[in-house]
């Protein structure tokens, strides 16, 4: 029922206003053209908000999200996303943000069923199956948890990086990097995960 969201009306209300406020021009300019320089692709939880946590104000993020973070080759959505960032938009630099906590991970790991999205959390359960010793020889449940969130983030970066697209725009020596970052629920804390895959401008073509 429309009541139930009456209130959301009244805080975008005073968002437009606090934002023209601080700036009369600002939806103005921003309706002439977007220019983010970073494509961000993040998981659905609410509590993982692309342009809250890295603190950016509209037009400065393109945004793709679904659960768990996960970039599955085929996936139409998730490649047009990436297309038109990269190919329009020009962004220079495409995030890959998992976070602990995730619960698309922990239903993964737990074997939990929840229906249709079982199937697509399947890609997480390979994740896991690749780094199934490594992920079992941690301490306790929380940590094995944790770095699946990581491997998880290492592999999805991995999958960016073989798309078409980011294979050509690297062929066409396109200033363009993948980055694979980890954010912290409990603290609120963005952190790159692994350096080595930060820099993959030259990522290989094949494999
Ligand atoms: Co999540």
């Amino acid at each position: 029922m429309r009541e139930d969201i009456e209130h959301l009306f009244a805080r975008n209300k005073v968002w437009a206003k606090k934002m023209t406020d601080m700036d009369p021009e600002f939806f103005m300019e921003l309706s002439k053209l977007q220019e983010p320089k970073y494509l961000w692709i993040g998981c659905s939880d609410s509590r993982v908000s692309a342009n809250q946590v890295i603190d950016l104000a509209p037009g400065e993020v393109f945004v793709h999200r679904n659960i768990a973070n996960v970039v599955v080759h085929t996936d139409l959505n998730c490649l047009s996303v990436i297309q038109f960032a990269v190919e329009v938009l020009n962004v220079h630099h495409i995030i890959i943000c998992g976070h602990y906590g995730c619960g698309g991970i922990k239903a993964a790991f737990e074997g939990s069923e929840y229906g249709l999205i079982d199937n697509w959390l399947r890609h997480i359960k390979d994740v896991y199956r690749w780094h199934k010793k490594e992920i079992d020889a941690q301490p306790d449940h929380k940590s094995r948890l944790n770095l699946l969130c990581e491997k998880n983030v290492i592999e999805q970066v991995a999958n960016v990086c073989h798309t078409t697209i980011v294979q050509r725009a690297w062929k066409n020596k396109k200033d363009l990097t993948v980055h694979g970052v980890i954010y912290d629920i409990e603290n609120g804390i963005l952190r790159p995960i692994d350096t080595e895959v930060r820099a993959t401008k030259c990522y290989p073509s094949t494999g």
